[in-house]
């Protein structure tokens, strides 16, 4: 079966997705496949296998020569909705998340709109654009983000007044608005859930990120530093509810395939952070590191989302 996986991506988390992408290709090749690569490079310019432009039309191109479309497409162009829009526009089954789901789990302010309308707690927060910004006055530490990206990019826990406006520069030099959001206190932990065509959903064994500051922030996140324990412990009332919510969230923004829902456990319960519809993918990335701690190993799971793309 001919599949085309897609990496790269006009915007900050370029790298991050090359690096899902470019394990995928492995693990599908080996499981049989015929695989075939395209990369949308950072200046937004699609690439064949070669790294040629071929330009948009040559994407869809390749696109149509194969069965499924595998994207490893992380944060704006890709994860948002974007490459699921133009999969079907061209009519190839795809893996993963669609249109509604990536658009609304790559907005964070909507997707904590979404939460609270089905009951799950979020840090309360407040959305800034540039011509807003300058009313919101700081109070206490606040965690300030773009509304879109991933990988923890222009992200800042301001801890005191001076530290504002840099962080809110860093933010909105990635995204038009800006989310500012309370601080919570309370051990990180994600849940990866896969949701099958027939309807039902496997939640993986789930991870809890070992900290050391306050934030994952992006270095921790990518130099090799972070540590993980893979079954979190944590109480089955609060596993219960963990799980919970990240099925709500899942079946809430109507997801497909793998999605990776981050919370914060506090003395009161999960607390949201948010929904990655295209979570990262290497075989050491969290999501895939949770289904094989459940018996799924990576290729296995790969096959899988592939099969079920065409079901
Ligand atoms: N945005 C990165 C890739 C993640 O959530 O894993
Ligand atoms: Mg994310």
């Amino acid at each position: 079966l001919r599949v085309v996986v897609i990496g790269g991506g006009q915007n900050c988390e370029h790298e991050v997705s090359l690096a899902s992408a470019a394990a995928v290709k492995r693990a599908l090749s080996h499981a049989g496949y015929e695989v075939v690569g395209l990369t949308l490079d950072e200046a937004g310019t699609w690439r064949d296998e070669e790294l040629r432009p071929i330009g948009l039309a040559g994407a869809v191109q390749v696109i149509g020569t194969c069965a499924v479309v595998v994207p490893m497409l992380h944060g704006p162009h890709g994860e948002d909705g974007t490459l699921a829009a133009l999969c079907d526009l061209a009519q190839v089954p795809y893996v993963g998340s669609g249109v509604g789901a990536g658009a609304v789990g790559m907005d964070k302010w909507i997707t904590k709109l979404v939460a609270q309308a089905v009951g799950i707690p979020v840090a309360s927060g407040r959305l800034l654009t540039r011509s807003t910004a300058a009313s919101y006055v700081w109070t206490h530490p606040v965690v300030v983000k773009p509304v879109a990206a991933g990988s923890s990019h222009g992200v800042s826990l301001v801890r005191d007044r001076a530290g504002l406006s840099a962080a809110l520069d860093a933010a909105f030099a990635l995204d038009e608005r800006v989310l500012v959001e309370e601080l919570i206190t309370g051990r990180e932990i994600d849940v990866a859930v896969l949701g099958r065509p027939d309807g039902s959903r496997m939640v993986a064994p789930l991870i809890e990120i070992l900290l050391s500051e306050a934030i994952f922030d992006h270095e921790t996140k990518y130099d090799g530093s972070a540590r993980f324990r893979l079954p979190a412990v944590v109480d089955p009332v609060a596993q219960k509810a963990l799980e919970s919510a990240a099925l709500a969230m899942y079946d809430a923004l109507g997801c497909s395939g793998v999605a990776r829902v981050d919370f914060f456990l506090t003395v009161d319960g999960p607390v949201l952070n948010e929904v990655n519809t295209a979570p990262g993918f290497t075989e050491q990335s969290q999501a895939p590191k949770m289904f094989a701690a459940g018996g799924t190993a990576y290729p296995e799971l790969l096959d899988l989302l592939v099969r079920d793309a065409l079901a």
